[in-house]
């Protein structure tokens, strides 16, 4: 398929060996796996033998109506995508570390944070309660995104995916004319694809239909704002928290595929809840429980402070020491004092 002889081709981009490996494949290379089986793996958005390689039992047994077939074809894609290969050493590890590249937040505080900014092959989510700054960190990553890659950017697309109707032109091109007054705003706006989502469904869905967009249209951000409203709307109470969970669990998957595949950078938003089982310490807690909590790679709290200020910490990060800086909100977007 043309598509993946473009993937070839950027090879010096994807040297991490794994991905190569991948890129020359189809789901129907894969041993006992045909057409009619590709074609439900790719409805539920398993495009790929590193996708399947990477997927869950659970997850493929539910596309494809059989558990036993599911290990079976999982097994036969990581055989193919890694050659068996269960281990690679530290070293090599590290030299995959090195080839993830950054977008520059545009704000001092929060790229210190986040030691340089926001990272490709990993799912950065903003935490926050209402007006806390979310969407505006959103904002501004997609236009840092397009910024050449000595001013902090990918020179690349954004995908901005809305599940709650806040995303708004007009506020990107204040931010462009109060950055970059020499910049025209339009070609701004012509970088980022939007998407309105209505339902969890539907989210799903437009996240399936992006994987086909992003090399051909140099996708290096993907935004969803917010990641479970709709799902939190939809299977409400006790009763629903499994199927809910799981449908989450099965997005959340798939958009760090996404990064890891592509080597693009995820942003997702995400809402605080009240914790009615906590006395001591914090009452809220981040919305979509462990499934959001183990997904995103890594996870930054906003809160609101005194005349305009904000303060960002890092929470659960696997290298990150927990601390805390502050920034603003302006005219001109996310900013230092
Ligand atoms: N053009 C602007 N100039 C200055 N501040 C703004 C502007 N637009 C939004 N803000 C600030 O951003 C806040 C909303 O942040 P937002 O990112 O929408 O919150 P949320 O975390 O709910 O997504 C507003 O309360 C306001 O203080
Ligand atoms: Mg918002």
């Amino acid at each position: 398929m043309t598509q993946s002889k473009s993937r070839v081709k950027k090879k010096d981009l994807l040297e991490d060996e794994s991905i190569i490996e991948e890129i020359d494949y189809e789901l129907e290379d894969i041993e006992g796996l045909g057409r009619v089986t590709a074609e439900k793996l790719r409805r539920t958005g398993i495009f790929s033998p590193r996708d399947l390689a990477a997927a869950s039992v659970q997850e493929v047994a539910e596309a494809i109506g059989s558990e036993e077939r599911a290990k079976s074809i999982i097994s036969n894609a990581q055989k193919l995508v890694m050659r068996g290969k269960l281990f690679i050493t530290a070293k090599e590890y590290y030299e995959q570390r090195l080839r993830v590249k950054r977008i520059s937040t545009g704000c001092n505080a929060l790229d210190e944070l986040l030691e340089g900014g926001i990272e490709t092959q990993a799912i950065t989510e903003f935490i926050g309660e209402f007006g806390a700054g979310k969407t505006q960190i959103c904002h501004q990553l997609s236009v840092m995104v397009q910024l050449p890659e000595d001013e902090g950017g990918l020179e690349g697309k954004a995908a901005y995916i809305d599940t709650e109707g806040t995303f708004r032109p007009e506020r990107v091109v204040q931010i462009i004319k109060h950055r970059f007054p020499d910049k025209t705003p339009e070609s701004f706006l012509d970088n980022i694809i939007y998407a309105r989502a209505y339902n969890s469904d539907h989210q799903m869905l437009i996240l399936n239909e992006l994987k086909k967009r992003i090399e051909s249209e140099n996708i290096k951000l993907v935004v969803v704002d917010s990641l479970v409203s709709h799902f939190r709307a939809e299977y409400p109470g006790r009763e629903n928290l499994a199927p809910r969970q799981q449908k989450l669990n099965r997005h959340v998957h798939q958009l760090l595929r996404m990064a890891a595949v592509y080597d693009l950078a995820v942003v997702v938003t995400n809402q605080v809840i009240a914790a009615p089982d906590v006395f001591f310490g914090n009452p809220l807690r981040p919305a979509g429980g462990n499934v959001v909590a183990h997904g995103c790679t890594y996870r930054i709290w906003l809160k609101k402070g005194k005349e305009g200020k904000r303060i960002a910490r890092i929470i659960d990060s696997p290298k990150h020491a927990e601390r805390e800086v502050v920034f603003y909100i302006s005219e001109a977007g996310i900013v230092d004092l």
